[in-house]
């Protein structure tokens, strides 16, 4: 028998081979029970010792080579397909994390909209502002002991980080006659020393509205129907005396949860009759408007409608506190 025949005829045949099961049938012809290899070691039983020896030799030879080029090839099909063999397609995906808004940002948006359905224009001011605008405008001059209620942090010349959305009063009405109603949403900062109700940066919806015949009553019903709306009629609204240099009255609101009765009440929001310093200031003519005024406190509204007992949470970035909204 021709073996360097035989090899080289498998070797060829191996080489065109693509796919396992043309592998197996391969391994059938040439290495299986009934191949010529096979046979040939068979026909060994009828021969002499030396001739066994020889023959014996070379076949194993043979079969050495046939198995190595058996095992080489399989492993080069193996590693080709192996892609594709353990690719299950019906097997369900990885969940791919979603992003989401910040509380703030929910709390902010709902009050946005509660005050739009009510008829209030949204209104943006710079964060860097004048000493003009956030004090001596609203009659807080330099000086005068009520500026104690804002620790500032103060920039170059004059300049300063608002302290509150109130200079806006004054923006907007130098530039704009009643009638009108408008909020300002922003950002505040104050040099204060942080604890769980005070940030030294937070946000503030002011809340501007006048007319010629505007009241402490329209500011009541307003504000009411605002925190019944964000808070789906789960709230209790205090209105209790206070002072700001720039309205007159002033007052300040408490809120409580319904469900909560025995809770504590929380202070959401300075507010008052637009002094009529500030009318006199923008130049408007004397005795002809009137208008409230309200800073609302955004984190105070968010603490107490997701049950979140620390202002500090909300600028930290903690993954496990932001991943519940
Ligand atoms: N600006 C005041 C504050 O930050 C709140 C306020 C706004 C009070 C408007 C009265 C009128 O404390």
């Amino acid at each position: 028998m021709d073996l360097d025949a035989l090899k080289k005829r498998a070797q060829e045949e191996s080489s065109a081979i693509k796919n396992l099961s043309d592998l197996e049938k391969w391994r059938v012809k040439y290495l299986g029970r009934k191949s010529e290899l096979s046979l040939f070691f068979d026909s060994f039983k009828n021969l002499s010792l030396e001739d066994r020896k020889n023959k014996g030799a070379q076949a194993n030879k043979a079969r050495i080579f046939l198995t190595s080029l058996y095992e080489q090839k399989k492993k080069s099909l193996e590693s080709a397909t192996t892609h594709f063999h353990f690719f299950d397609i019906t097997r369900p995906g990885k969940k791919i994390p979603k992003g989401h808004l910040h509380p703030i940002t929910l709390v902010l948006n709902d009050i946005i909209r509660s005050f739009e359905k009510l008829g209030f224009a949204v209104v943006l001011g710079p964060e860097i502002e004048t000493e003009y605008y956030n004090f001596d405008a609203l009659r807080i001059p330099r000086n005068h002991p009520a500026r104690d209620m804002w620790d500032t942090f103060w920039l170059q010349k004059g300049l300063l980080l608002r302290t509150h959305t109130s200079p806006m009063q004054i923006r907007y009405m130098e530039k704009h006659e009643p009638p009108f109603r408008i909020i300002v949403p922003g950002k505040c900062f104050r040099f204060e020393a942080t604890d769980s109700r005070h940030e030294f940066q937070f946000h503030q919806v002011e809340g501007l509205m006048v007319d010629d015949n505007i009241s402490l009553a329209n500011f009541k019903f307003i504000i009411e129907e605002v925190l019944k709306d964000i808070f789906k009629n789960q709230v209790t609204v205090r209105f209790r005396p206070s002072y700001f240099p720039f309205v007159s009255p002033g007052l300040e609101v408490d809120i409580k949860l319904k469900n909560k009765p025995r809770g504590q009440w929380l202070e959401v929001m300075g507010a008052g009759m637009v002094h009529p310093d500030l009318f006199d200031t923008v130049k408007y003519p004397k005795n002809m408007w009137q208008g409230f005024a309200f800073g609302l406190g955004v984190e105070r509204i968010a603490m107490i409608k997701y049950g979140i007992d620390d202002i500090r949470f909300f600028f930290n970035p903690d993954i496990r506190f932001l991943e519940q909204f």
